[in-house]
């Protein structure tokens, strides 16, 4: 193996956000060693590589192979001992996490942007996990973000293409390279956790039934072999299962506007029991029963709630957490249960800490993510074979489920109205506006609203005491509701501006009430505050979650 070391130029603009390094495809297409670059980055501040495993795959997307085939040379030539790359260059982003926690190794690239477009047009990135399995926390980006403005040259081995799509062992130059099969740890660890047997005897019988919508993207391979080679689904009960890498002209984001075909056949007359849909990388997941939608938030916490009808958390469970923006329910069941509830700032990295700390089994973020202590990444086809479990045990239909939960704790009514793509300077300004109004918040009425509390939250890691600010507006309201504004981390053009509005409503004769109309006057309030639509020159939201 001979190894280069190449002249390079920094870029600028190599921040990693919310979940990594994301750029438009084009960016990593057009300026030279943009990848190489940022890779190194991340070699250069792994100071303990040598004769390490790596653990390396990506979401499929276009230009994953060619990425995958630059970084399993760069990190051949900068010293680590084993590489462990998913078959087709194929791993979803849970799948490595348990990867690198199983074969202890001291890290991960996953290539993915995960629920955005993938394609030249699209969207591609690239993310690091260190040995715990979980995303780089901020220490770390830091760093990496910090050699990028200074690097200068790079290490690559010079040699042919691996063959990524055969598996098996190669030695190269005493370094071991193996493609693995990309779905067997995760199936195994997943029949660790869920009744296998119970859930095969109903999906075998017919007596429940479900339609798992892969998208085009990384969990359609582990969806396939899971659910249908192993617990026994009809084929075809899982749709769009061939990865493509342009997800088939679609958006890989397990919603009610892009999962079309799976919403629609769950609205439909023949809807089977469950349906459920997961994004670009797997890690999110999106639940619905027969005509049925349920919220992220309202899935942690029915989760929570019914977790001892799955082997793997009978015990009970240590505590919770969710994001700041998710919505409050699972805080009841936390309560009832006498456990404790965490509240975090949005982004999967703060988990990691309470979850290494066992101070957390279970958490979840409204943006379609559930995860648990199994890995150290919210995981999509797991909340599904969750949910299965206990719609399986529990001989309940998704909707009575959630209804039931509703009237024994109340209902959090909920909803997210998203301005894309407004220009980065309103975003900011409207932000800054809101900030400088909370000190004269507290107090005022509006509506049939009083604010208890404003602030721009902050945390502080109950584990190793680092905070975090300048994580979102908060704005709390008697009766129990809550108003957040925040800009997304994830975007990649302009700004995105998001509001959550929540009330909570224990009137078991007001439960079935629609959401946007029962928020209306917080929805409203939102624009007195904000004047988003003025400012932007919208109308409404682009997406309504
Ligand atoms: C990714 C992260 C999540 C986060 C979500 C939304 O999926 O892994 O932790 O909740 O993005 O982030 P955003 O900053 O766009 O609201
Ligand atoms: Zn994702």
């Amino acid at each position: 193996m001979r190894i280069e070391v190449r002249q390079t130029r920094p870029y600028p603009d190599q921040k990693p956000g919310t979940s990594g390094l994301r750029k438009k495809t084009r960016v990593f297409l057009e300026n030279p060693n943009y990848l190489e670059n940022f890779v190194q980055s991340i070699f250069d501040c792994l100071p303990d590589k040598a004769g390490k495993t790596l653990v390396l795959g990506g979401d499929g997307r276009y230009h994953n192979r060619k990425a995958l085939q630059t970084i399993v040379k760069m990190a051949l030539a900068n010293g680590f001992g084993t590489l462990l790359v998913g078959q087709g260059g194929l791993l979803s982003t849970p799948a490595a996490s348990h990867l690198i926690r199983k074969y202890h190794a001291l890290g991960g690239i996953i290539l993915s942007a995960s629920h955005n477009p993938g394609g030249p047009d699209g969207d591609f990135g690239i993310k690091y996990n260190i040995d715990n399995g979980g995303p780089a926390p901020e220490k770390y980006t830091e760093a990496f973000y910090r050699r990028s403005r200074e690097i200068d040259e790079y290490r690559i081995a010079v040699m042919d293409d691996i063959d990524l799509d055969t598996q098996g062992e190669h030695q190269i130059d005493g370094a071991i390279l193996r493609i693995i099969d990309p779905v067997t740890d995760y199936a195994e660890l997943m029949a660790q956790l869920f009744d296998f047997d119970r859930m095969r005897q109903a999906l075998g019988s017919g007596k429940v039934s479900i339609c798992f919508d892969a998208m085009h993207a990384v969990t359609g391979p582990y969806a396939k072999r899971i659910l249908e080679d192993q617990l026994g689904a009809p084929e075809g009960s899982v749709i769009n299962a061939v990865p493509l890498e342009d997800f088939g002209g679609g958006h890989p984001d397990p919603n009610l506007t892009y999962a079309r075909e799976l919403v629609e056949r769950m609205y439909g007359p023949d809807a089977p029991t469950l349906g459920a849909a997961s994004d670009g990388d797997g890690d999110r997941n999106m639940i619905l029963g027969r005509g049925f939608f349920v919220t992220p938030s309202d899935s942690l916490a029915l989760l929570a709630a019914n977790a001892h009808r799955a082997p793997g958390y009978r015990d009970g469970l240590r505590g919770v957490a969710r994001s700041m923006p998710t919505s409050r329910a699972v805080d009841r069941v936390a309560d009832a249960l006498g456990i404790p509830c965490y509240e975090t700032p949005t982004g999967w990295k703060f988990f990691g800490n309470l979850l290494d700390a066992g101070k957390i089994t279970l958490c979840g973020e409204e943006s379609f993510g559930t995860g648990s202590d199994h890995v150290r990444e919210k995981d999509g086809l797991w909340a599904v074979l969750f949910w299965l479990n206990i719609v399986v045990a529990s001989g309940q239909e998704v909707a009575t489920l959630v209804r039931d939960h509703w009237r024994r704790f109340g209902r959090n009514y909920y909803t997210r109205h998203d301005y894309e793509a407004i220009a980065a300077e309103t975003g900011h300004a409207i932000m800054d506006d809101l900030r400088r109004k909370l000190p004269e918040l507290p107090g005022q009425h509006f509506g049939s609203f009083t604010v208890e509390a404003a602030d721009d939250f902050s945390y502080t890691d109950p584990v190793n005491g680092s905070v975090t600010t300048g994580q979102g507006i908060r704005i709390l309201l008697e009766p129990e509701a809550r108003l957040i504004f925040r800009l997304s981390g994830t975007g990649t053009e302009g700004a995105t501006l998001r509001i959550y509005m929540e009330r909570y409503e224990p009137d078991p004769t007001r439960l079935d009430l629609d959401t946007q109309e029962t928020l209306t006057e917080l929805i409203e309030l939102a624009e007195t505050l904000s004047q988003v639509k003025q400012r932007t020159g919208r109308d409404g939201p682009t997406v309504i979650t």
